[in-house]
């Protein structure tokens, strides 16, 4: 059993692990670190990390941008696996989080689905296959309470087809300041947002005879809790090093 140290446990997200480790035999939350509290839970939550008394095996964090500093440094002085699925954390949050992976095993996706990191993969042999014959368009929908757009796993995607093509298209967002004809280096990427979508990708090849799709939708939160939970026993006992979810879908295409 993968006994979890969970950062942010109050949230939705935390939640979510939460859930899914109650009367799970692979996995239980053994203590969590928040900012507020939450009378649901039954293990203890801590305000600061640093004051866990409880001996876990590695740690999840869905929590702030804000409080993934400290918690990485919690994870070097613990000295036990750090599964960071937190976005928008800025560059120098990032370099620190390589840091950390020198000492210790750390996970980071922006997008914790297994499903969404074999699209990756799918659109990568796709771009391969289809591209320049067709153009490629990203179209992405989410609720209603979205801060950004594109969603990071939009560009993510657009990142993946970029690589593919020699970091040649260029990224148009929406068109509505665009007023010319489609230009072959273009990657289209549109965004929808409204009512509760909790996240819906699909990418299109669009020749002059036929389209390709390749999509993915999300159904609930806890396809990305099971992601964080799979890569808390991928990371046990693993050497330090920086690993994410494209090492799991790795193993599954060999
Ligand atoms: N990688 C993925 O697949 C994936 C999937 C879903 C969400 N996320 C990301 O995970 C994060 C959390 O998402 P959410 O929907 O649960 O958000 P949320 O706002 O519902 O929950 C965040 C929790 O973190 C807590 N928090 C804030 N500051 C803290 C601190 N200093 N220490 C400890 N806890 C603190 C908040 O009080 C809250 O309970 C976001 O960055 C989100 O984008 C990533």
């Amino acid at each position: 059993m993968v006994k979890i140290f969970l950062n942010g446990c109050c949230g939705r997200m935390g939640k979510a692990i939460a859930g899914m480790c109650k009367g799970n035999p692979d996995f239980k939350v053994v203590a969590g670190c928040d900012v507020i509290t939450s009378e649901e839970l039954a293990f203890p939550v801590f305000q600061n990390p640093t004051e866990c008394d409880v001996e876990f095996d590695a740690i999840v964090d869905f929590s702030n941008a804000k409080a993934v500093p400290m918690i990485t440094e919690f994870a070097v002085a613990s000295g036990k696996p750090f599964v960071c699925c937190t976005t928008a954390l800025s560059d120098e949050t990032v370099a620190e989080i390589l840091e950390a992976s020198k000492k210790i095993p750390v996970f980071k996706s922006a997008n914790m689905s297994y499903g969404m990191n074999v699209l990756f993969e799918l659109v990568r042999q796709a771009t391969k296959a289809l591209f320049p014959d067709s153009d490629i368009e990203i179209v992405e929908a989410h609720h209603n309470r979205k801060l950004d757009a594109p969603s990071g796993t939009a560009l993510m995607i657009a990142d993946v087809i970029s690589e593919e093509t020699n970091n040649q298209l260029r990224y148009v967002y929406d068109r509505h300041s665009e007023s010319h004809a489609r230009e072959k280096n273009e990657l289209g990427i549109s965004s929808i947002r409204g009512g509760n979508i909790i996240g819906e990708h699909e990418v299109m090849f669009i020749s002059d005879e036929e389209i390709v799709k390749i999509s993915h939708s999300a159904r609930s939160r806890d396809v990305f809790a099971k992601g964080a939970l799979t890569a808390a026993a991928f990371l046990v006992n693993k050497a330090p090093g920086y690993y994410s979810m494209q090492d799991i879908v790795a193993e599954a295409f060999k």
